[in-house]
């Protein structure tokens, strides 16, 4: 029996993937040759093993490699995406400050013609007078541009406070409410009292609040509603603007948070309006989401989060 033993153990020994273990079995040739069959085996086994142990570490390799190499190219698409958007900005604000500096070029030119030595002809003082005022309309464009321009870069030096989000509604509320109530329109607000401070800039906050309130009072008809509200979902502040006015069409919506994307005529809109306030609550870490039904208004959704590590980590990302 010494040599079944032997084998037995041998037998085991594979069983635990101890493939190093020739069998010695003694005995006549018919047991030799058993054992040379057994320990063949027991070799073709290790090499096949260390084959497939050999693939995987080859495979994870490879994994990784390519995950890196996917890695790179993502970043690099993310930096196109970034310089794509920052030429086709550029390119905007040189058109859309080209075009009004055109003008004021052209108006103070035939200003200069109607000037005589001796001042305005008496007949000519009314167009003297309406080329100053296009004069005016076209610098105050250009002057918009540039404030709002001036408060989207200098994002970077926000400024968090613990800032009460009900406070700044109702002080931005305060500051449109006459234009609103000559437009004949309602503003309601509901407030959360419950709503905890928010980590932010007051001031970028305000820029929101305002841009989402004159929106929604250009899109309502007069006797329209505008209703401001906030309230509170875990770990988020959330203001809500919700107006019943015209809505945006499905074609429009993909555009509004475009820089100078506007559906306003004759210079109501700049465009810029939406794009800055992307760019405040991105800033902050927080999101924006609108939801319209064309013909019967639009509901602007800003969500913040109340936790400052939070904030300022969404807002590196
Ligand atoms: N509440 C809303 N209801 C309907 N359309 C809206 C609303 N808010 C935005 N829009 C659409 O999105 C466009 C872009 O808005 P945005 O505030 O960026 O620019 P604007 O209001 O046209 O000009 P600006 O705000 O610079 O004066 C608007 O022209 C309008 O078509
Ligand atoms: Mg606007």
């Amino acid at each position: 029996v010494r040599p079944i033993r032997a084998l037995i153990r041998g037998t085991q020994s594979v069983g635990e993937m101890q493939l190093d273990r020739p069998v010695d079995l003694g005995g006549g040739d018919e047991m030799a040759a058993l054992a040379e069959a057994f320990n063949a085996m027991q070799r073709r086994l290790k090499t096949a093993l260390d084959e497939v142990r050999s693939l995987t570490h080859v495979l994870e390799e490879r994994v990784k490699e390519r995950t890196a190499q996917l890695e790179a190219a993502q970043k690099q698409l993310i930096q196109n995406d970034r310089m794509v958007s920052l030429g086709q900005l550029a390119a905007s604000v040189a058109h859309e400050i080209n075009n009004p500096i055109a003008g004021v070029l052209n108006f103070s030119v035939l200003m200069e013609r109607l000037l005589q030595d001796d001042g305005i002809p008496k007949a000519r003082v009314e167009d003297f007078r309406d080329y100053l005022r296009s004069i005016t309309e076209e610098t105050t464009h250009v002057g918009r541009i540039v404030s709002d321009l001036l408060s989207f870069s200098r994002r970077p030096a926000y400024m968090r406070m613990a800032a009460d989000l009900n406070c700044i509604v109702k002080q931005t509320a305060a500051l449109v409410a006459h234009k609103l109530e000559l437009a004949g329109i309602e503003l309601r607000q509901q407030l959360d009292p419950e709503l905890p401070k928010v980590p932010c800039d007051g001031g970028q906050v305000q820029q929101v609040v305002i841009n989402l309130l004159m929106n929604a009072a250009e899109a309502s008809p007069v006797g329209g509603v505008v209703e401001v509200t906030t309230n509170r979902s875990e770990d988020q502040a959330i203001l809500i603007v919700r107006d019943s006015g015209v809505g945006i069409s499905a074609e429009q919506l993909p555009h509004i948070f475009e820089p100078f994307y506007t559906t306003k005529e004759n210079g109501k809109g700049v465009g810029l309006g939406l794009w800055v306030v992307y760019g405040i609550v991105q800033a902050h870490g927080g999101k924006v989401e609108v939801a319209s039904d064309e013909g019967n208004g639009t509901t602007f959704r800003v969500l913040c989060p109340l936790n400052v590590e939070q904030a300022s980590q969404e807002a590196r990302s």
